[in-house]
């Protein structure tokens, strides 16, 4: 077989248009169907169409403030207490617990008894999924992986997924009755795919693998945007301290810091499409069906035409010229625009910041939490890179708490 012509974008303006293909099929998780086969980001056409429709109801704007202003605080206050009463924390681990945390409510994953054992064991779960998913780019023994990630699915499944479904089940029953009103029902994906199953036609392991993918695509993303965004902070305290002030007392401003990480490093460096039929670019490229795309994101965001001779710097006073995303293309475009971009990174503040109305996400927020603890780095203890990433992971990232 004759490997694929591999068409690579790299102009935030072409990156745009392609994005808004309806004729590019999605190609970034193809080896890892052992979780992503059938979820939302994985379909196509109608198929996509009819299950963002019915996932969109969760993420409108009167559902993310809620979600912003009064479930999250307390679930950010009651995993960072330990930690801060401990006097100190790692990074790494505490964004993914955290993060998961809150991608466990939206997805509709219950954790019952609310132990540290059931959070780690989730915790365990969470990271082989994100394995599963990106085995594209595994260097082990990529088969032995697939069977740990589906044991892990199916361990899950018993463990979490069916009591929680048990309890929608329940509770849209009671609904169905009459004896509970819409607005207390659980607010969480599963509860939406439990409620529309016949008309989706969902069979089980779809609902298992949509949920799992909720709660990788929530935590792991929004987990890491927190780290590098607070490792820019610390860097600024040393180049511009006015500014790494100005990020604890100021939620606009530290929004615009996450905003700033995201745009520079994007959760993935790309995004992937199959071309299905023949598509000619404004710039007159031409694609031919059964093409490869790829729509570099690191280089589109750094685009010196859409973000200036600066664009490969950290500036969250950066002035974007209108129509330019603070974040870039980080949160994709077109059909397959990332559902949670306002619930991660709040509603975009420029000259607005003091609306009634502005969401500033869960990244700032959680942000605002530790850098309202006195968070800094561990002087005893400095951070370290993941040398096997290829992405700039950091593997361990110590820090401390306090005045
Ligand atoms: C900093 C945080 C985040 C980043 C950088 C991010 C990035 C992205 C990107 C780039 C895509 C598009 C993928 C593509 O076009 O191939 C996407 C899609 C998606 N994201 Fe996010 N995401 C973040 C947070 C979240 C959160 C918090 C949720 C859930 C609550 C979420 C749920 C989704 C879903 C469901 C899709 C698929 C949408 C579709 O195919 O219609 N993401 N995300």
């Amino acid at each position: 077989m004759t490997e694929p012509t591999e068409v690579t974008i790299t102009s935030y303006e072409e990156a745009r248009e392609a994005f808004r293909q309806k004729h590019l099929r999605q190609a970034l998780y193809d080896a890892g169907d052992v979780v992503m086969a059938d979820v939302l980001v994985n379909l196509h056409g109608d198929a996509h169409r009819s299950r963002r429709r019915l996932e969109n109801r969760l993420f409108r704007r009167d559902s993310q403030a809620l979600y912003e202003r009064e479930l999250f605080p307390p679930i950010v206050s009651e995993t960072l207490g330990p930690y801060i009463a401990a006097g100190s924390a790692e990074l790494v681990g505490l964004s993914h617990q955290m993060m998961m945390n809150l991608a466990a409510f939206t997805s509709g994953v219950d954790r019952p008894l609310g132990t540290p054992e059931e959070t780690f064991r989730l915790y365990s779960y969470l990271m082989l999924f994100i394995e599963g998913a990106t085995l594209a780019h595994f260097s082990g023994d990529r088969e032995a992986k697939r069977a740990e990630v589906a044991a892990a699915l199916a361990a899950f499944d018993t463990e979490f997924l069916q009591p929680s479904i048990h309890r929608r089940q329940e509770a849209i029953a009671l609904f169905e009755r009459g004896e509970i009103s819409e607005e207390q029902l659980p607010r969480d994906v599963l509860t939406v795919l439990l409620r529309n199953r016949d008309d989706l036609a969902l069979p089980d392991e779809v609902v298992l693998r949509e949920t799992c993918f909720y709660l990788l695509a929530g935590a792991h993303t929004s987990a890491t945007a927190f780290v590098r965004t607070l490792d820019a902070i610390f860097e600024m305290a040393s180049t511009a301290p006015a500014d790494a002030e100005r990020a604890r007392r100021d939620m606009g401003f530290l929004q615009r810091c996450v905003h700033e990480t995201i745009r520079l490093q994007p959760s993935s460096p790309v995004a992937m499409r199959w071309a299905m039929e023949e598509i000619e670019l404004a710039g007159g490229r031409r694609i031919s069906p059964g093409d490869k795309v790829v729509i570099d994101l690191m280089a589109a965001n750094r685009d010196t035409a859409a973000f200036g001779d600066t664009a490969q710097v950290h500036d969250p006073h950066r002035h974007l010229a209108s129509g330019v995303a603070p974040w870039g293309l980080s949160f994709g475009l077109g059909m397959h625009a990332c559902i949670g971009q306002e619930l991660a990174a709040g509603t975009d503040a420029i000259g607005d910041v003091n609306a009634q109305d502005q969401l500033y996400g869960l990244v700032p927020v959680a942000l605002h939490a530790v850098l309202a603890a006195g968070v800094r780095p561990d002087p005893s203890d400095p951070a370290r890179r993941d040398p096997a990433s290829e992405r700039g992971y950091w593997a361990k990232y110590p820090v401390v708490f306090g005045p």
